[in-house]
C-alpha cells in the first residue's frame, strides 16, 4: 500500500525505523527488508542512527536484487545542538553550507545520487520559526527543487510551527514526522494541519510513547476479536486514521506481525473509542 502526499510522490505505508540499533542496523534493515518493508528511516546523527550501515545494508540487498528504487529512502539534517557533538558537517559554516554538507554525505553513506525524503530532525526554535530554521528550510527547498530529494518534511514540531512553515515557506512539507502520544489524542491537532494541507503524517513511537495503552483490557479484547496482538491494534488504528506508522523493532517476528496490521480492520467504534482513549 502507498500514501501520497499533496506533490503526488508515493510512499509506502509503513515505514521500518533505524535509531538505536547500532552495529546490529545492517542486520536488521536487510530483516526488514525480507519482512516486507520498502521504506527506511535514518538520520545522519551519529549519536542516535548509522546511516552508514543503512547504505552498507542497501549495498547487500542490491546485490540479492532489490533495486535501489524498490526502495524508500528517508534521512535527516540534524542541527548541531541534537548532534551529541559529532558533526557530519563542518559546524562552524554557515547553516545553509551546513545542510547541503549533511545531505551530500548522506548520499554517500546510503550509495545514492537522492533520497525519497529529507527531514529537518527539528526545529532551531521552541517557539515559532527564527531566522535558522528559515535559513535551513531554503537550503532543504533547494535540494528538493533539485530533484535531489523527492520530498521535504520537518520533524518534532509544533501547531504553531506547522501552521506557519505552510503559510509563509515557498515549498510547503510534504512529511511531517512527530512522536504519537494518545495523551494527545495521537496528536490530533498536527493530523488535522497535515489533513488540511496533503501533508503525511509520520507517527512514531507509537508503541514506546504509549505503553500504558497497551495494557489496557479494552485494547486485549479488540485484539483477542482480531486474533491480533495490542502493537497490531495500535499500528492499524494509526493507519485507519490515516497516519503512516513507523516502527522500531528488532525482532524479526514483530516486523512480520507489525507488517500484518494492513491486512485486518478495526470497526468505526472502535477508532472513536481508541482516538480518544487517554482524553
Ligand atoms: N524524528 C525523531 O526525532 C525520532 C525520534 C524517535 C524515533 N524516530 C524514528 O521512529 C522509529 C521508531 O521509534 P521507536 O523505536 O520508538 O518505535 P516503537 O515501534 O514505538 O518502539 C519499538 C519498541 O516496540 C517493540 N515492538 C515493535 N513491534 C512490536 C510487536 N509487534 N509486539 C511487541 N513489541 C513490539 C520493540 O520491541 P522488539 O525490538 O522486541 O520488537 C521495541 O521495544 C525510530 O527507529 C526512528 O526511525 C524518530
Amino acid at each position: 500500500m502507498t500514501l501520497k502526499a499533496y506533490n503526488q510522490v508515493p510512499i509506502p505505508s509503513f515505514m521500518y525505523g533505524t535509531a538505536w540499533k547500532k552495529e546490529a542496523t545492517t542486520q536488521l534493515v536487510q530483516l526488514a527488508v525480507a519482512s516486507g518493508f520498502r521504506a527506511i528511516d535514518t538520520a545522519n546523527q551519529l549519536i542516535h542512527y548509522q546511516e552508514a550501515l543503512v547504505g552498507e545494508a542497501l549495498q547487500t540487498l542490491e546485490k540479492k536484487g532489490i533495486k535501489r528504487d524498490a526502495l524508500f529512502l528517508q534521512t535527516k539534517f540534524t542541527p548541531v545542538g541534537g548532534q551529541g557533538g559529532r558533526t557530519p558537517y563542518d559546524a562552524s559554516a554557515d547553516l545553509t553550507t551546513q545542510v547541503r554538507q549533511s545531505f551530500d554525505s548522506s548520499l554517500d553513506h546510503l550509495h545514492t545520487d537522492h533520497v525519497n525524503s529529507y527531514v529537518l530532525h527539528a526545529p532551531y526554535s521552541r517557539r515559532g520559526l527564527g531566522e535558522a530554521d528559515w535559513e535551513v528550510w531554503a537550503a532543504m527547498e533547494e535540494l528538493y527543487e533539485s530533484g535531489k530529494t523527492k520530498m521535504i518534511g520537518i520533524s518534532n514540531v509544533t501547531a504553531a510551527q506547522l501552521t506557519q512553515l505552510c503559510e509563509q515557506a515557498s515549498v510547503k512539507p510534504m512529511v511531517v514526522q512527530n512522536r504519537c502520544y494518545a495523551a494527545l489524542g495521537w496528536d490530533k491537532e498536527i493530523r488535522k494541519i497535515c489533513q488540511t494541507h496533503g501533508i503525511i503524517y509520520q507517527g512514531f513511537s507509537l508503541l514506546t510513547a504509549n505503553t500504558d495503552f497497551l495494557a489496557d483490557p479494552e485494547i486485549r479484547t479488540i485484539a483477542k476479536r482480531l486474533g491480533a496482538g495490542p502493537a497490531q491494534i495500535i499500528f492499524r488504528f494509526a493507519m485507519q486514521v490515516g497516519m503512516l506508522p513507523l516502527t522500531g523493532t528488532t525482532s524479526q517476528q514483530h516486523m512480520k506481525e507489525d507488517l500484518q496490521a494492513e491486512q485486518f480492520a478495526l470497526s468505526t467504534e472502535e477508532i472513536q473509542w481508541i482516538e480518544t482513549i487517554a482524553l
